[in-house]
């Protein structure tokens, strides 16, 4: 038997969101196959590898592990929201840059993770806490040096613009 469905209304990347979903429906597979937005991605889909990491009201959330029901009320923000009509993020930028991705499969989870830690610390500076605060990405490709620069290079830039 086909479980009831349920209404779930959010906001995702600014826009309001009503959608009607089985309650055991990912919020990973909401974004992806219900909203189109294709930028989170799945890796282990057990909460390993932080691929599928998004913002619930502006704290880093495993997409793969949380239900859509449990996102009613929320303010989601995925990696769709982070380039403006100005152009990339700073943080984009200096992915991009600091050729902090070979393949990107691991990319929006670790943006979306350093959005949050700048967020937080502004003046983050330490290369070490930069690492600590990424240890929940994982990335195959890059050896992790360029991405922890990166991350530095844009909190210095995001600093500068304040
Ligand atoms: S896909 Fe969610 S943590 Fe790996
Ligand atoms: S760039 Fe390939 S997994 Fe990170």
């Amino acid at each position: 038997m086909t479980p009831a469905l349920r209404t779930v209304r959010l906001k995702v990347n600014g826009a309001a969101v009503e959608v009607s979903v089985e309650p055991r429906r990912l919020l990973a597979d909401l974004l992806r196959e219900d909203l189109g937005l294709l930028g989170t991605h799945l890796g282990c889909e057990h909460g390993v590898c932080g691929a599928c990491t998004v913002l619930l009201d502006g704290e880093p959330v495993r997409s793969c592990l949380m239900l859509a029901v449990q996102t009613g009320g929320a303010e989601i923000a995925t990696v769709e929201s982070l380039a403006g009509d100005d152009g990339l993020h700073p943080l984009q930028e200096a992915f991009r840059a600091h050729h902090a991705l070979q393949c990107g499969f691991c990319t929006a989870g670790f943006l979306l993770t350093a959005v949050h830690l700048i967020r937080q610390n502004p003046g983050i500076a330490d290369e070490a806490e930069v690492r600590e605060a990424l240890s929940g990405n994982l990335c195959r490709c890059t050896g992790y040096q360029n991405i922890v620069d990166a991350v530095l290079a844009a909190a210095a830039t995001m600093r500068s613009a304040l």
